[in-house]
């Protein structure tokens, strides 16, 4: 197939292009090569880019001219350009839903009107767009409200039942009602709902992957405003000390790339028809200092975890997936344990620069703006 990637020069495209391209597709990548990902003077390793099978445009998402270009020439899109900063999209709401919303919503009136011959749409979507997880309440599972500023400044950060009842934690099936906490959450929810209605009004196969946390090698180490592993190890190569938020207990599903990429290769060669939302992730929820041990092990660093009690409007507690949907619709098995895949992430972190750390600037940024409480 011709297939265009929308964002493949970044950390998922780039492995998603590379498997793609081994599965004998031809692949158009449009990326803008976005500073706060790439840097200012993006020098971006595209070795996998080499090939005659690839063609590089380098443009924006919202560029309707380059876009209705490329989409003339292709039978499928894997749309993976967006925003990806949770915490940043809570006061860039207009650039937020521009790069990410409006750009989408242009792009299915464009195939809507003018490509009908394109056959499949990936849309790269998230768990964020649950909110909190799934939780078992008196024998139904519900997701947990929003939590209140108010509670997590006192420091209780589990969520609770409308009457304050303990809720159990479970992983979250695609079928409850999603609660997104943030504009870059809101943002993909609408995707899917775009994205369901153009599948019921125009044929296209449209299926949007959930992705928990991913995390590997190639991802940005450089973007302060997404990704703990990318912000933990840097900080503790110089052995710097790691901010724990909440009492370091919240838990989150990361999910190798190479999970995900198999999951997306699955959603494009599947015999399917409408529209499907299905969630992508280990199935695992790991807690963040879990996390921040064993990388810190593996990198054999002498960072101090400090559990600080800070929080970020916008971020959840737990939550990770129920995969029972993406083993019956696509065949798909997570092949990698966290502790693998962390191996991995570690022994590629090892090769890369130390950057200067801007996690710290990037929390201020939140606190200031009453988004988030920092202590430090
Ligand atoms: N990484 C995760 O944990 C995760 C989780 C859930 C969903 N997702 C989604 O998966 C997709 C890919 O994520 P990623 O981790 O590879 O992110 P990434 O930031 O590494 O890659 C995104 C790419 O899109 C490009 N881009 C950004 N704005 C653009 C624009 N206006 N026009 C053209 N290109 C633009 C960037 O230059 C970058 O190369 C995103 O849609 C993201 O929201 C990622």
């Amino acid at each position: 197939m011709k297939i265009l990637v929308t964002g493949g020069a970044g950390f998922i495209g780039s492995w998603l292009v590379e498997s793609l391209i081994q599965a004998g597709h031809t692949i158009t990548v449009v990326d803008n090569l976005s500073p706060q990902i790439h840097g200012a003077l993006p020098q971006p390793d595209v070795s996998w880019l080499n090939t005659d099978k690839v063609e590089f445009i380098r443009a924006d998402v919202r560029d309707q001219k380059v876009m209705d270009d490329v989409l003339g020439r292709v039978e499928a899109v894997v749309h993976l350009a967006a925003e990806t900063g949770t915490g940043q999209s809570m006061y860039q709401i207009a650039h937020y839903y521009d790069v990410n919303q409006q750009a989408t919503a242009a792009m299915f009136e464009a195939i809507g009107t003018k490509h009908r011959h394109i056959q499949r749409v990936i849309l790269a979507s998230s768990r964020s767009i649950y909110g909190e997880g799934a939780y078992k309440l008196n024998d139904q599972i519900v997701v947990a409200a929003p939590r209140d500023a108010n509670r997590l400044k006192s420091g209780q950060f589990e969520p609770v039942g409308p009457n304050g009842e303990a809720l159990q934690l479970v992983a979250t099936p695609e079928d409850v009602s999603p609660s997104p906490a943030s504009v870059y959450a809101a943002t993909k929810l609408a995707n899917e709902s775009l994205g369901k209605i153009f599948a019921e009004a125009y044929g296209t196969t449209v299926v949007a992957l959930r992705f928990q946390n991913v995390y590997g090698e190639r991802q940005s180490l450089r973007n302060p405003y997404t990704g703990i592993l990318s912000i933990f190890s840097n900080r503790m190569r110089q052995n710097l000390p790691i901010n724990i938020f909440e009492d370091g207990e919240e838990s989150r599903d990361f999910v190798h790339v190479s999970d995900i990429v198999a999951a997306i290769g699955l959603a494009l060669d599947k015999p399917l028809n409408g529209f499907h939302a299905i969630n992508v992730g280990s199935g695992v929820a790991t807690s963040v200092m879990k996390v921040a041990e064993t990388l810190r092990d593996l990198l054999g660093s002498q960072s101090k975890l400090a559990v600080s009690g800070d929080f970020r409007a916008g971020d959840i507690r737990h939550c990770y997936a129920d995969l029972a949907r993406a083993a019956e619709v696509l065949g798909f098995t997570p092949s990698l344990t966290v502790e693998q895949g962390l191996a991995r992430f570690c022994e590629w972190v090892m090769t890369q620069p130390v950057l200067e750390d801007r996690s710290e600037k990037a929390m201020h940024e939140l606190a200031s703006l009453g988004l988030g409480r920092t202590q430090s």
